[in-house]
């Protein structure tokens, strides 16, 4: 086994897609009081524009969810202590239900300990040998392990590719048919027409799932791209969600009809043997859901930066917040990555096996709590480096225009 493990990291260098799990410069936030972080993990004094994370309304240190996570903590404890099913359900995932429920215009919600479950969940109760699964070919590694696992026959189709879904569901032999698309793609940026994916569903009896990790907090003001679509409550269309992104916490949620929330509670394996969402987390994505809500602003300034960013960086913008740009080969990619890191600006740097089609990326990610200034120099900053490494064709193109 030892030899194996050396094998394969040998193969990942040689190939150039080595991940690290390391802290990285200005990441790790402020140290806590009273005690000194140990000097591998200290953050540097120096400022960092952090167009990595997938906290793109900033409300992971807004002192509004701070309070909410502290509050729940004194009343709760720091976790729940058992499984949803058990005694692991607290008022505060009740909270946080109904706060989704209200923001996303959606019936119900079950909340899971994390994106990944909701995924795991969903599909796995919903999947078995009668149900085709019809995946979108860019979805999420949860949704294709969430496929793998359900047991049922999957089929994926190419990348929003409606004529082709529609052949499929045509064709379909099992008695229902489950659709997965994401509303917003998590490395591309791109989106799905879900007006159109939901009327196939419906002409097809098929039910739809939408992967909205990327699209609550962003689109539709904020209240996601299934409630911008007209969709919100629509008993054919479910959504999943994540409360680690936009809303700023950590955990996930499944939305639809109580009927779907009660065969969740009782059939998703991924949220009945697993311990309930922690209530720090809970109550830090419900106040999440309230400021979204009440600020609608913060998704226009998303959107906003996101466009000065695309046009900085010489690429087309893209439907949310996160900006995809073309990064060459996956070491030049990870070179890049790191001279941005080294002048003050974190990109995240996406290789196979993490990009869809197999092209290397710098993902930028636009967020509302960064000025239009701020974003500006950070697109300069990608875009010099694009040019030095002779990979911004696109970029000097629009550069000449301007
Ligand atoms: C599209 C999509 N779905 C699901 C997830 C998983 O969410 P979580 O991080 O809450 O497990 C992610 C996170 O990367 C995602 O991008």
């Amino acid at each position: 086994m030892q030899r194996w493990l050396e094998d394969q990291a040998r193969v990942r260098r040689r190939r150039g897609i080595v991940r690290q799990a390391a802290v990285r410069t200005g990441a790790a936030g402020p140290a806590p009081s009273g005690s000194a972080p140990p000097e591998a993990s200290r953050p540097t004094a120096r400022p960092v524009l952090d167009l990595a994370s997938n906290d793109y309304l900033g409300l992971s240190t807004d002192p509004r969810l701070k309070a909410a996570a502290i509050g729940a903590i004194d009343r709760y404890g720091t976790g729940a202590r058992a499984s949803r099913v058990v005694t692991g359900t607290l008022p505060v995932h009740a909270e946080l239900e109904a706060e989704l429920c209200r923001l996303t215009g959606q019936p119900a919600a079950l909340a899971f300990s994390s994106g990944y479950a909701a995924n795991l969940g969903v599909l796995t109760a919903l999947g078995g040998p009668g149900t085709l699964l019809l995946s979108d070919e860019h979805s999420h590694a949860s949704l294709i392990d969430a496929a793998r696992l359900s047991r049922s026959p999957v089929e994926v189709f190419p990348h929003g590719d409606l004529a082709a879904l529609r052949t499929m569901l045509a064709a379909r032999t099992q008695p229902r048919a489950v659709v997965v698309v994401e509303s917003i793609y998590s490395v591309l940026g791109d989106a799905a027409d879900l007006a159109e994916t939901a009327r196939l569903c419906a002409e097809h009896d098929a039910l739809l799932v939408v992967d909205e990790a990327h699209g609550i907090g962003v689109a539709g003001g904020g209240r996601g791209a299934v409630h911008a679509a007209g969709l919100a409550g629509a008993d054919h269309v479910v959504l999943t969600a994540t409360l680690s992104k936009a809303l700023g916490a950590q955990g996930g949620a499944v939305l639809g009809s109580g009927a779907l929330r009660g065969h969740l509670v009782n059939t998703a394996r991924s949220f009945i043997f697993d311990t309930g969402l922690a209530p720090a987390s809970a109550a830090a994505a419900a106040e999440a859901c309230r400021i979204i809500a009440a600020e609608p602003q913060l998704a226009g300034r998303v959107l906003s930066n996101a466009a000065v960013l695309a046009l900085g960086c010489g690429v087309p913008q893209a439907a949310g917040a996160v900006q995809s740009v073309p990064g060459g080969d996956p070491e030049r990619a990870a070179s890049i990555a790191a001279e941005l890191e080294a002048a003050g600006v974190l990109v995240g740097c996406f290789r196979p096996p993490s990009v869809p089609d197999g092209i290397s990326r710098l993902r930028l990610t636009a967020r509302a709590d960064f000025t239009a200034e701020e974003t500006s120099r950070a697109a300069e900053l990608v875009t010099a480096r694009l040019v030095a490494a002779g990979l911004a064709p696109a970029v000097q193109a629009a550069q000449a225009v301007r």
